[in-house]
């Protein structure tokens, strides 16, 4: 067996021994299929090639001290990826079917289970994808679901480090009544060219503002925004942004450490009076944001002047991974 050095993971593909999928076909969900191959074959007309037919989900697999391995919130996930199929006409995976899949991919992969000490994690990749053949814009007949899993490190190379952001009003990444509360692979195509903008100037991903006016924080490059002042925790309400999982855990938390969680619109000015900040996901999990750039306006917003995260950001952190690393009792019910 290859030997994997575990602490010096990025979030990048590693392959691993199996992967999982389901195919959709006479209107009903077959029995799951365990594989070794890395590829799929399908037909060239496939919705999801040519109109983005296609969902995917994000959730993870910690090992613990006690050498248990624990799925961070496996129920949202599967609830999360059938209003995704909701928003683009693809048919629903049961919870049942959903669990399942993701149980026994982490099973069949154990050994990439990355160990406790290294801080690594098992990344656990779903995506249902129409591979039905339409020429007319419509949706597909039949569809397949995979999940495969690979362990990985921090999204931002950072890590747990403050990183900077940046404005640019010359790109929306989803609009008001569009598809940006889904988790649709044609949202993430749509940012690859602000999101490579912004890593050639030395930021590690844009702040879009709202589409419409744009006055309003919106999303965090792939992950949801939030700011802290004083006792609370501030994230943007809105009707494109991605319900994150990461984000909803940490209001959670935030609430039981005693903190006021404020969900609503929220103006960029309001950056100016925010303590810290930060973006979260499954992939970010925190990433506290150094300072944000507004380059049309000329100004700075910044959150964090000596490269450390700042108090809350490291509290809520600490709590989080504790959660998911099992060191806390999981009082929430959030661990399979
Ligand atoms: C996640 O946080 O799991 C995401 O889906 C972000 C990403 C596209 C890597």
């Amino acid at each position: 067996m290859e030997t994997i050095d575990w602490s010096s993971l990025s979030f990048g593909y590693m392959p691993t021994d199996y992967n999982v999928r389901y195919t959709y076909k006479n209107n009903a969900w077959g029995e799951m299929e365990i594989t070794d191959s890395q590829t799929v074959t399908m037909h060239i007309a496939s919705t999801c090639l040519h109109y983005g037919q296609a969902a995917f989900e994000g959730l993870k697999a910690f090992r613990g001290k006690d050498g248990k391995i624990r799925i961070f919130r496996l129920d949202e996930n599967a609830k999360r990826l059938q209003s995704s199929c909701r928003g683009i006409m693809m048919p629903e995976l049961s919870l049942e079917k959903f669990k399942d899949a993701v149980i026994t991919a982490v099973k069949k992969n154990e050994r990439f289970v990355p160990p406790y000490e290294s801080g690594a994690s098992l990344y656990i990749r779903p995506v249902l994808f129409g591979t039905g053949e339409q020429v007319g814009v419509k949706p597909a007949k039949e569809y397949v679901f995979i999940i495969f899993v690979t362990p990985v490190g921090p999204y931002f190379k950072e890590g747990f480090k403050p990183t900077p952001m940046v404005i640019l009003r010359q790109y929306d990444r989803a609009a008001p009544l569009g598809t940006g509360t889904f988790k649709v692979g044609g949202n993430y195509a749509a940012s690859l060219v602000a999101g490579e903008k912004a890593h050639e100037m030395g930021y590690s991903a844009v702040l879009y503002l709202d589409a419409k006016e744009k006055k309003y924080i919106d999303e965090c490059g792939p992950a949801n925004f939030f700011g802290i002042r004083g006792n609370s925790y501030i994230t943007p309400k809105s009707t494109s942004i991605l319900p994150s999982i990461t984000n909803k855990s940490l209001m959670t938390i935030a609430e039981s450490l005693g903190m006021t969680v404020e969900q609503r619109r929220v103006p960029e000015e309001e950056l100016e009076t925010f303590d810290e900040a930060g973006a979260c996901g499954t992939a970010a999990v925190i990433s506290p944001i150094e300072r944000i750039d507004d380059l049309d306006r000329n100004k700075s917003y910044v959150f964090s002047k000596d490269g450390k995260p700042g108090v809350i950001c490291e509290k809520l952190y600490n709590k989080l991974r504790a959660i998911q690393y099992g060191d806390e009792t999981d009082t929430f019910g959030w661990i399979t």
